[in-house]
């Protein structure tokens, strides 16, 4: 990152840059880390499970965006929670959000031979290793938070895997996925389409975030405004991802695109069409900066983060 007393001194728009070469730099950075995470944990056993370790490493390494544990790295910054833990709690909430994506592609959902910029796991491998290896990964996310090594407070651990079980099942993500796949086809209106991109998406986002602060043991008063941002970026998170399925470039997405117009999926493009859409997502990401007010320079990479889940291209 840059040194802080340079940034002080930038004003307006170059704060912005500089914020935003840190958000590269730090993206940069926890990728590798996380990736470093993923391999020391799926490592081949030699023993018919090579082809499920090259699956998981297939869908888990060397791709995405990371979003995931960038936040929980930035948020943790908020309260010098030592990297190496916020990073096995990032690494936790990918898991869960790669498992997602691998039962996302399946032919029984959204039937995707394209993630990452390489196959979907079902077509590298097969439809019955892509189960197991998304059922592996879920595994493997609370086996990464109730190591000891995530924090040496128990109680800690324990409120890090009941978040996290909360934000992946039927008041999640899991719940969320089975909204979208209910709504294909029907009209929904605003409010019914917030509650479904705020659990499919939003979920894994917010605990993102929520993560650094049950690891700095804040009180669920003082939770509340980083609650706030983590839900405006959730929000805004997913309508760019409707965006860009309307809109985007798949080369640069590394997944198909134009897709959810001809499943009949219930999205904030499909209700409002593009440029309301995208008035929403930019209200999206003001308001949750707004929510950082409290906090200074430090709270810079997760303004960056913000910003960025609206103004991205992949
Ligand atoms: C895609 O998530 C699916 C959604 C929840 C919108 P990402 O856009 O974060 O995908 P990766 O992790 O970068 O591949
Ligand atoms: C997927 O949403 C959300 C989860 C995997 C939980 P989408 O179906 O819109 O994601 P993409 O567009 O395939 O990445
Ligand atoms: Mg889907
Ligand atoms: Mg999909
Ligand atoms: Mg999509």
């Amino acid at each position: 990152m840059g040194s802080p007393a340079g940034r002080c001194r930038l004003t307006g728009a170059k704060v912005a840059l500089a914020a935003d070469a840190d958000l590269l730099s730090e993206a940069q950075r926890v990728s590798g880390e996380v990736d470093r995470i993923f391999e020391a944990a799926l490592a081949d056993r030699c023993d018919g499970r090579d082809r499920l370790c090259g699956a998981m490493r297939h869908a888990a390494i060397g791709g995405g965006k990371r979003l995931r544990p960038l936040l929980t790295v930035a948020a943790s910054q908020l309260f010098a929670i030592d990297e190496a833990r916020a990073l096995r709690a990032g690494a936790a909430v990918e898991a869960i959000h790669v498992y997602s994506l691998i039962h996302d592609d399946l032919p029984c959902m959204d039937d995707d031979d394209l993630r990452r910029g390489k196959p979907t796991v079902h077509k590298a491998y097969d439809e019955a290793t892509a189960v197991l290896a998304g059922d592996c990964l879920h595994a493997l996310a609370f086996e990464l938070l109730a190591e000891p090594a995530t924090h040496e407070d128990p109680f800690v651990r324990a409120e890090l895997v009941l978040e996290l079980s909360r934000a992946s099942g039927l008041d999640g993500m899991a719940g969320g996925q089975m909204m979208d796949l209910a709504a294909e086809g029907q009209d929904l209106d605003l409010g019914a389409i917030t509650r479904l991109q705020s659990l499919k998406t939003g979920a894994l986002i917010e605990y993102a975030v929520e993560a650094a602060a049950i690891m700095a043991r804040l009180t669920h008063e003082a939770r509340v405004p980083l609650k706030g941002y983590a839900r405006n970026v959730g929000l805004a998170f997913q309508i760019a991802d409707d965006l860009l399925d309307h809109a985007g470039d798949e080369a640069a997405a590394g997944k198909r695109l134009q897709k959810d117009a001809d499943a009949g999926k219930a999205t904030f493009v499909s209700l409002l069409g593009e440029e309301r859409a995208r008035a929403q997502a930019n209200l999206l990401v003001e308001q949750a900066i707004e929510h950082l007010h409290d906090h200074g320079e430090q709270a810079e990479l997760l303004r960056a983060i913000a910003r960025y889940a609206v103004e991205r291209d992949r």
